[in-house]
């Protein structure tokens, strides 16, 4: 499938000059969306994975769907102040300042392998810091996988070497 067709592009949103890539045009259309999480299990196939963790929101809706698929169990990470349990943190950047992120502390067993899942690697700040999440507790992350990767911000070079597969790419 064309999954590149299926994702909308929003020129000039929220800003002037960023071209918006929105999957909310993949994700109503059943067929496409099932495709789209298929096509990854398939690319993963032959990764040894225990538990997906994936940051709010879009990050659910990739790697919920994903962790059925696999059978694995899925952790979310949320914004600071969102969940209940007692948590670790890890700080990102946004385009002005920084804010937190936030996992549940006994949401990964040191040594579980760790898939982390979103649906668009940008600069990577937001899977870095989920990364840090995970190494915090000892996980061992073994790939990234995302639905959308915007080759010409570099986020890959963020994450040190890690297995990343994506399904559409933008130059
Ligand atoms: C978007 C997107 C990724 C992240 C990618 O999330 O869903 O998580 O930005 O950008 P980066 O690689 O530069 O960090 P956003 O923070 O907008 O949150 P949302 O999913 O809750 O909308």
């Amino acid at each position: 499938m064309n999954f590149k067709e299926k994702i909308r592009v929003i020129p000039d949103y929220p800003q002037p000059g960023i071209r918006f890539k929105d999957i909310t045009t993949l994700l109503q259309d059943g067929a496409a969306y099932r495709a789209a999480i298929d096509e990854l299990k398939e690319q993963l196939k032959d990764v040894e994975i225990d538990v997906i963790v994936g940051p709010e929101a879009r990050g659910f809706v990739v790697g919920a769907p994903l962790a059925y698929a696999l059978g694995v169990g899925f952790v979310p990470v949320r914004k600071k102040g969102k969940l209940p349990g007692e948590t670790i943190e890890a700080s990102y950047s946004l385009e002005y300042g920084k804010d937190l992120l936030a996992m549940h502390k006994d949401a990964i067993k040191p040594g579980q392998k760790v898939l982390i899942a979103d649906d668009l690697l940008a600069t990577g700040g937001t899977i870095s810091a989920t990364l840090d999440l995970v190494k915090q507790l000892q996980g061992v992350p073994v790939a990234a996988a995302f639905l959308i990767e915007l080759n010409y911000l570099e986020g890959r070079k963020k994450l040190d070497g890690l297995n990343v597969v994506s399904l559409v790419q933008y130059d």
